[in-house]
């Protein structure tokens, strides 16, 4: 059993895509093990995305993901890490497959959507920035 933190973007909560969302991953067999809806600060959303902090879209990037409610939550499975970037697909909506999160709603690289942790060290720092080991419901439920 694997976990990885994916968060809803402000486009997908302001669009009302929440229960279609989480039922791509749900549908795929993940379960949804943490959930919440918060608004990050600027210097929150830094923090979380520090490790583009050299890249041209870090302030764009970051002021987007404070300007609204996001939904934070923790999917739990096999190969979930894997498993869950599947689900959302590529990056870019215009080279995400076809059936996938972004490029059933996906805007563009920044209004994606979705995020999914990347690795298994990105997955555990990220799943601790939101949650702590009591929020979090364990194995089959
Ligand atoms: S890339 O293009 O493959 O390097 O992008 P990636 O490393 O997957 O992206 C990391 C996060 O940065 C966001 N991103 C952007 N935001 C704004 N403008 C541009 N041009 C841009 N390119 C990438 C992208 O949505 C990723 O966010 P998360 O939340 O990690 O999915």
């Amino acid at each position: 059993m694997e976990r990885t933190l994916s968060l809803i973007k402000p486009d997908g909560v302001s669009r009302n895509l929440i229960g279609e969302v989480i039922r791509f991953f749900e549908k795929a067999g993940l379960k949804v093990v943490a959930l919440k809806m918060l608004r990050l600060t600027k210097e929150e959303a830094k923090q979380f995305y520090i490790v583009h902090k050299e890249r041209p879209f870090y302030d764009s990037l970051t002021d987007y993901m404070s300007s609204g409610p996001i939904v934070a939550m923790v999917l739990e499975g096999e190969n979930a890490i894997a498993r869950c970037r599947e689900i959302m697909g590529a990056t870019d909506p215009a080279e995400a497959a076809e059936g996938t999160i972004r490029k059933t709603f996906g805007l563009d690289k920044e209004k994606n959507t979705v995020h999914g942790s990347d690795s298994p060290e990105s997955a555990a720092r990220e799943i601790a920035f939101f949650f702590s080991e009591l929020d979090l419901i364990s194995g089959t439920r």
